[in-house]
């Protein structure tokens, strides 16, 4: 069978006369399996690209054999997938001007999910944007969007039968701090919002909307149903299905209760029908919490009467329960790893997030396994460790780490690895409330799983990936989508102080290639600026700031370190109270090494202080004038118990013995519950004569009503203390 399918779709064929291009690297992402360039370049327009379906000549529906010669391109797929792949390969091998390299590639993927998720819960998206979505998505050949549609406050699905889990939504009250949903996963920042940010659902005709577009570009949607956690939406509007013990929107169904089957039945009735093209359903199933259950009578009474020895069976049994009923409307089920507690059910997928090793058990029990491991895959974590970089949750999974990303492991026996179905990253939107940023914390990092995912071991290489993503980058701009620079971001990699006392500083850059240019007076480094070659030496005080040019514009972020070589560096620090064991930053020269800890607090830089005041005194060596102090402390009130110093004072003193107090002033206190870094320049009234200089910041105390960990400990966290 052949038949043409529209190029224009692609939107393939602009073109203009110019003359044959030098040769250059194809720059194809994700990397073919297999191509041959035979050295010369032709002008391909749209009427000489012949394509059909014929899977006597390839066998995987979504391969593809390419060939590019003197009498134009023809792509073979072994489905319709396989062609609309060719056709992206062709568009990406041409230039502006329609040169394209003869060539012949034959290529079928790794993997036969390669998955993408969107919560469209904590925050929602409007369809216009799924779109979008879904076309980023197709251009990354990902096949499968995973449609996280209920979580947290937001139920975004109509369901006929039970209307209030979109009209009674738990996100109308968002902007009532009284209201009965205060315990949900909200941080400040959110409730601050105006409820626009969280409205909305999608009607069961926008879903089937988005169903058809996606079907177009060869993307199955998978939705999710969270159960029977993740659920305080729900339980907001539907109290009844809750534990009759538990406190309103408790976000955890009650399984002692049978008509709370009944209603999570009848809701994935009408989910069924939304998505025929959906395989498998979704139903979460992760981070519940058991205490509910041991507090709730009809709960302990359904373990009693069916045999089950504690919390864990309780939730095996509901999903188990649900898997029969699903199975039943001819879909698979798959959840978290968390389904595996308590027994697995018999036929479910299952999708491995909290690492591998959820994954690696199911498929060794002959489950099939989805990887989507958090420390590479989860794009709601940081892609850079520059102050720059926006809110975001827990670490750091960067371009590079996202490459590594591959989800067959040794633990899995090798006639057991078919099991691994593929991969997928997630984008949990606790912090992300507009499409920019959704497209932010997707690209590039997409590109990266795109190739992970695609392209056989065998044929990935991280050096050239990193030069084709230059084009792709340029590709994302042509079509307006919004990506992160981080990669440009130079980040201090190496930092040793010589026996001669001069610092020397490595710097990098996740992507090489890009030239970093520098300065060491504080000023913006302009495209004249010192060029960064191996290392930089540094014998004077100075601030550091560094920034990388692409193309001779600016790239990605500055790099700013202050106050390196203060009369600090290196000095003898004595403790008053010793700082936690637990966070030593590194020691006691940890606040005069100069290096300075990421907004994160689990980077292992900060000096911790649990309760007490961080108090020390540094040793200069010798007398010598001192003008002021500048330190800095990291807050973040929404997930750790690390608060901003209420006071700060400072203390000189030239013989050790007798201290002249020359600062003492108090810190206004900050309620923002977002991870915060807080300089302080504790410039003196005049300079004073001193060889030491004692420095306290007294610690928070208890925990304040209100916190999140009222009633603790306070921590005290610093990085560096500097002294000019
Ligand atoms: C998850 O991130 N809780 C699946
Ligand atoms: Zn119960």
């Amino acid at each position: 069978m052949r038949h043409s399918i529209s190029a224009a779709f692609l939107g393939l064929f602009a073109i203009a006369c110019t003359s044959r291009p030098e040769p250059r690297e194809a720059a194809v992402i994700p990397q073919p399996m297999r191509m041959v360039k035979r050295g010369d370049y032709v002008r391909i327009g749209p009427d000489r690209i012949r394509t059909g379906v014929d899977t006597s000549v390839v066998s995987n529906p979504e391969g593809y054999r390419l060939t590019v010669g003197p009498d134009g391109a023809e792509v073979i797929g072994g489905g319709e997938a396989g062609v609309f792949y060719g056709l992206q390969t062709l568009e990406q091998l041409r230039d502006s001007a329609g040169w394209v390299p003869t060539v012949e590639i034959e290529d079928a993927p790794r993997f036969r999910w390669r998955g993408m998720h969107l919560d469209v819960s904590r925050h929602f998206f409007p369809k216009e944007f799924i779109k979008r979505y879904l076309d980023i998505l197709a251009y990354h050949r990902i096949n499968v969007f995973h449609w996280h549609l209920t979580d947290g406050i937001g139920w975004r699905l109509a369901i006929d039968r039970y209307p209030l889990l979109t009209e009674r939504a738990a996100w109308r009250r968002v902007k009532d701090p009284k209201a009965p949903w205060v315990g949900l996963e909200l941080s400040d920042e959110s409730r601050r919002d105006s409820a626009d940010t969280y409205g909305g659902y999608y009607t069961k005709e926008d879903v089937r909307e988005i169903v058809a577009y996606a079907r177009a570009r060869h993307i199955t949607v998978i939705p999710e149903i969270e159960m029977p956690g993740h659920s305080e939406a729900a339980t907001f509007a539907y109290p009844e299905y809750a534990c009759p013990t538990a406190r309103p929107g408790s976000g955890i169904y009650c399984p002692g209760n049978d008509s709370t089957f009944v209603f999570l039945q009848r809701i994935v009735d009408e989910v069924v029908e939304l998505f025929p093209d959906a395989p498998y359903i979704h139903i979460g199933a992760d981070e519940v919490g058991k205490e509910q259950w041991r507090g709730c009578p009809l709960c302990q009474a359904r373990m009693r009467t069916e045999g089950l020895k504690d919390e864990h069976e309780l939730q095996s049994y509901f999903v188990h329960r649900m898997e029969e009923h699903i199975n039943a409307k001819g879909k698979a089920m798959i959840g978290y790893d968390e389904i595996l507690e308590g027994g697995l059910a018999p036929n479910a997928t299952v999708m491995s997030w909290t690492g591998f090793e959820g994954g690696v058990r199911a498929a060794n029990a002959g489950h099939d396994a989805v990887m989507v491991p958090l420390d590479y895959v989860y794009f709601d974590h940081y892609q850079g460790q520059n102050p720059c970089e926006p809110q975001a949750w827990g670490g750091y999974n960067g371009l590079p780490r996202v490459y590594s990303f591959d989800p067959v492991r040794p633990e899995i026996e090798a006639d057991k690895r078919h099991h691994i179905l593929g991969g997928q990253a997630n984008i949990w939107t606790e912090n992300i409330r507009t499409p920019e940023h959704v497209e932010y914390m997707l690209l590039p990092r997409l590109a990266a799983l795109a190739e992970a995912l695609w392209t056989d071991t065998t044929a990935k290489d991280w050096g050239r990936f990193e030069r084709k993503l230059d084009r792709q980058l340029s590709r994302y701009a042509a079509r307006g989508w919004n990506y992160a620079e981080s990669g440009f971001t130079p980040f201090v990699a190496e930092q040793y102080f010589r026996p001669d006392g001069a610092l020397v500083v490595r710097l990098e850059t996740e992507l090489s290639g890009y030239p970093i240019r520098y300065t060491l007076d504080g000023s913006l480094p302009s495209e004249g600026a010192e060029l960064y070659t191996d290392s930089i030496v540094i014998k004077e005080p100075a601030t550091l700031t560094a920034r990388a040019f692409r193309g001779g514009e600016p790239a990605g972020c500055v790099l700013k370190v202050p106050h390196l070589l203060n009369r600090a560096t290196l000095a003898k620090v004595s403790y008053a109270t010793p700082y936690n064991p637990a966070y030593t930053g590194g020691g006691d020269t940890a606040l005069v090494d100069n290096r300075y800890a990421f907004k994160r607090g689990d980077d292992r830089a900060w000096q911790g202080f649990e309760g007490t005041d961080m108090d020390l005194t540094l040793d200069l060596g010798e007398e010598q004038p001192v003008a002021g102090v500048w330190t800095e402390f990291l807050q973040h009130i929404a997930s750790t118990s690390v608060m901003l110093p209420t006071r700060l004072a400072v203390w000189t003193s030239t013989d050790g013995q007798n201290f002249t107090r020359v600062v003492d002033r108090a810190v206004e206190e900050d309620d923002d519950s977002e991870v915060m870094i807080r300089p302080f320049d504790l410039r003196f009234e005049a300079p004073v004569s001193a060889r030491y200089v004692r420095i306290r910041a007294t610690n928070r105390g208890v925990l304040p009503v209100g916190h999140p960990r009222e009633g603790s400990p306070a921590w005290v966290f610093t990085d560096e203390v500097v002294v000019y």
